[in-house]
Formats: C-alpha cells, structure tokens, sequence
C-alpha cells in the first residue's frame, strides 16, 4: 500500500472509532513525522479502545466488588500445630535448595512515576538507607550479591522500566557498575504503554506527530516480561521463580526460603505476602477469596461497610493488606501469553499535558485525562493456586510513597534503623531507646552483613557498645 492509501485507510478508521483529530495536523507534518504518527496509530486497536472508552473513560464507577468476597485463607506468622511446623521447616529446606540451585530470580517493577515522592528521576535512585544513603537499587542490588553468596549461586536480576525512564535508568546501572553485579545477570526491560483519553473518551495528542501515552501499570509487567525475551532468558538460566517486589520497598527480603518453598510445596502459581492492615482504610490492596480464587481489591474500591467488617473479636474481617510481594511462576506467565489474556484495566483521572485543537500546548491546572493501567493482582484469579503467607511489617514493610507522613522517606528510614537495632538485640547488643522507646541512634546492616535476624548471630564476633546518637554500620 502506498503513502496515500495507507492514509485515506487510516483516516476512514478513525473517523469510524470517533478519533480523527489525531490526524488534524497532517498536513504541517513532514515526511518523517508523518510516518511517525501512522506507526504509532496502526499500534492501536480501536475495537479495543472503544470498549476501554465506553467501560472505563465515560463510567467512572470502578466495578463493584463480587457479593461474595470472603477472607481468604492464610499461613499465618507462625505455624499453628504441629503439622503446620513440620511443613514451615520443610517450606525453609526446600527453599533454600530452590534459591541454590539457581531456579529463583529478582524481578523489579520500576516503571511508576513516583510523583507522589516529589523526586526528579528513577525512583530506584532514592538514597534512604539511613547510615550510608544507599539508593533503594543500591540495597536491591547488594541483597542480591549477599543471596548469591550465601547460597553460592547466581541469581539473575529482572528490572522492567517504562519509556519514562528507561534511559536514565540504564544510565545509573552503567555508571555505578552494575553495583557490583555482573552486567549480563541484570536484564533490563520496557513495559508498555496506553494512550491517555480526554474525559469525553478523546486520545490526547502530546505533538502533532505523537500519541500521548502512559504506562500501562505493573500488570502489564506480565506481557513485558514475555515479549521483551526476559522469559526466555529465565528458560535459558532454569529460572522457575519469579520473586516480584516494587521499587519503593526497602524493608525487602527478596529471596524468602519459606515464601518459596510453601508456595512450592503447594504447587502454586502465583501467590501472595500480606500484613495485618494498621487499620480498615489504611491504602493498601485488600485480599478476600472470590469463587475460591484469591483476589486483590485495592483500598479506594473496597465499600467502607466491607472495610469496617468486624468479627466477633472484634477484629476486622478484611484483615490482610497486600504488599505487593509475590511468587509468580514463570511457566505461569508463558501460559498466560501463550493463551491472549487480558487483566481488567482501572482508571485513574490524572493531569495530563497535550496539544489543543489548534496545535498550542496545554499543560493543566487540574485533572483533565483518564489514564489507565492493569494492576498485577488481577493475575491472581487465574492462577490454578494461590497462597498467602503473613509476613511482619516491621522485619518487611516500609514502602517509600511520600515526601512526608504515612509511608514516607522519614518512616521507611526509622523501620530500617527499627529492624537492625531487633536483629542486635537478638543477639544480645544494647541499643540506647528513647523514653518513648524509639531508637536512639542510627543503624544500617548491610545485606552482606546480614539477610535476616539469625545471620546477626552467626557474624558478630563481639557485641558492639552502641552510645546515644551513635551511627553503627555494620557491613
Ligand atoms: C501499590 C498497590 C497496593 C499495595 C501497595 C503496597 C497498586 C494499584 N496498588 O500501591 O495494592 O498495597 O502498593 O506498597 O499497585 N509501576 C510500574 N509501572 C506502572 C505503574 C507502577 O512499574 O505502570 C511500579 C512502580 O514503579 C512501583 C509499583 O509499581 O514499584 C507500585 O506502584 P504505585 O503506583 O506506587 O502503587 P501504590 O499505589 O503505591
């Protein structure tokens, strides 16, 4: 098809799907632009994007929840009974053979935005360990070092971006050597994107030649990892395992030897970490089972008579909080692409720049756009199975959100000192408290120091004596 026809055929099609102003500057367009903008265009499916204009840009209710959303069932902190022990310590061996044997690999989403944090660049960038402002890539990074060396063996390391800061991204790896890893077992990929829409279901243009376009959330991490060819490169490896974490987690025990094994142990396929919520609205996804299949809601969809839900104890019914931590097998995601599947998509109305209809750049003052996204834990009902071990906030939590307040830069540091100084007391060490029992100094333990709380007894030769204002780091 030649030039002309290619753009009388694609002029008929938008003027089908209502969205021929994206061609409306054609004609101030040069050749090279003009193949941009059709490249960009023949991307899109517009059967698709009028359903995604019609259930999600026009409604803006997200859909309800199921009538028959139920607490699930969960492995609690600790085992219950004898049996449950047995399988917690068999859990931990077969753990700890899978992460040897080379069959579990780190997989990052760090496509978001983060511009809640107010933070110019890659999130992964953030410096907030406490002692040594260690970026959280930084800390990402040397568990995994510390994990391949207690376990001697290479665990390869999975980074999906978005075209918002893929580049830069690829940059800090390169300029900080890959911090210490080796540069071919960190695979670094593109998610994909989703045009924004104008509240009346309109495509946005960002320039005359080029579609607005967003990422399309971490479920899209699911495609991502398959057509980017990091499946295929776990294949190569003998990667089975996918241990998935967000960016902003600094708390992280990424490679957790009885997450892995129960969720082995029950041949699952994609399971799930969660922590009792702090409260009913705390901002978190909510997890409740739905025809027997585990299902994530997240907080600003969850009904507040759901929220408020009491047992008799009083405690509440919908309990368990996601963090976000999940096993996804990674014959899961092959089947899933081999078979087309679609996450639902949400919507978020958000301020979007773009150019007007005469071609002048925008830049609002208030939310003018619908942008959409698939979230990762609408994989969960299609797993054959899914478990959910509780884990402590306090040993795994501390997500970095805001600037200031709840999940902030200042919370996640005082966790991170909270956790180290509890791991030193375990071993005997006198951390200086405040009358209100908070920490009295600084503490960082590096990941090659130590993983988890029994490591501190293994590496500390000598107590050390920690003064008021001290700042240990123990590496
Ligand atoms: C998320 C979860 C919430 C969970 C909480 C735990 C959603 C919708 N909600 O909230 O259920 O309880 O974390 O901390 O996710 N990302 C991409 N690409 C994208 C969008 C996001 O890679 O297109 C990544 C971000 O870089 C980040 C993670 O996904 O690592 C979470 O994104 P964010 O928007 O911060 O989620 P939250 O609303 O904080």
């Amino acid at each position: 098809m030649n030039n002309k026809e290619t753009f009388e055929k694609t002029k008929k099609l938008l003027k089908k799907h209502n969205q021929s102003h994206l061609l409306a500057f054609w004609e101030q367009l040069n050749a090279s632009q003009r193949r941009n903008l059709l490249a960009q265009i023949e991307k899109l499916d517009f059967a698709e994007i009028d359903g995604w204009v019609a259930d999600y840009v026009k409604k803006s209710a997200a859909a309800p929840v199921p009538v028959n959303f139920a607490p699930p069932p969960f492995y609690s902190l600790n085992p219950v009974g004898p049996g449950q022990k047995r399988k917690y310590n068999q859990a931990i061996e077969l753990g700890r053979e899978l992460i040897s044997a080379g069959k579990v690999a780190a997989f990052v989403v760090a496509g978001g935005q983060g511009t809640r944090l107010g933070f110019d660049g890659p999130k992964g960038n953030f410096p907030i360990s406490p002692v040594k402002n260690k970026t959280l890539f930084r800390i990402f990074a040397e568990i995994i070092a510390a994990v391949s060396e207690k376990y001697q063996t290479v665990c390869p390391w999975y980074i999906m971006t978005s075209p918002l800061n893929h580049d830069e991204t690829k940059e800090i790896f390169r300029s900080n050597g890959y911090y210490g890893l080796n540069e071919k077992d960190v695979f670094i990929f593109q998610q994909g994107t989703l045009p924004s829409f104008n509240l009346d279901g309109k495509i946005f243009l960002a320039d005359k030649d080029c579609i607005a376009c967003s990422p399309d959330g971490h479920g899209g991490s699911l495609k991502a990892l398959y057509k980017s060819g990091a499946i295929e490169d776990m294949k190569r490896r003998g990667v089975e395992f996918i241990s998935y974490l967000q960016v902003d987690n600094p708390l992280i025990n990424i490679f957790d030897p009885l997450f892995i094994g129960l969720h082995a142990l029950d041949e699952a396929e994609m399971s799930s970490k969660a922590v009792i919520k702090t409260g009913p609205k705390e901002r978190v996804g909510n997890f409740g089972l739905v025809d027997g299949r585990v299902t994530v809601v997240e907080y600003s969809d969850l009904p507040d008579e759901l929220a408020e839900k009491q047992n008799p104890d009083g405690s509440s019914v919908f309990r368990l909080g996601s963090v976000a931590i999940h096993i996804i097998n990674r014959t899961f995601v092959e089947k899933l692409n081999a078979g087309g599947f679609v996450l639902p998509l949400h919507r978020a109305v958000k301020e979007i720049p773009h150019i007007d209809q005469h071609g002048n750049f925008v830049e609002p003052d208030g939310p003018n756009s619908v942008k959409l996204e698939s979230f990762v834990f609408d994989a969960l009902p299609l797993a054959s199975k899914s478990i959910i071990l509780e884990t402590l906030r306090s040993e795994e939590f501390a997500p970095v959100k805001n600037a200031a307040g709840v999940d902030s830069v200042e919370s996640a540091k005082e966790m991170i000192v909270a956790r180290g100084a509890a791991w030193l007391e375990s071993a005997g060490a006198a951390v200086p408290r405040k009358p209100d029992s908070s920490v009295d100094c600084l503490i960082e333990i590096a990941p090659s120091f130590a993983l988890e709380k029994d490591d501190i007894k293994t590496k500390l030769c000598k107590i050390p004596e920690i003064k008021p204002m001290d700042r240990v780091y123990l590496a």
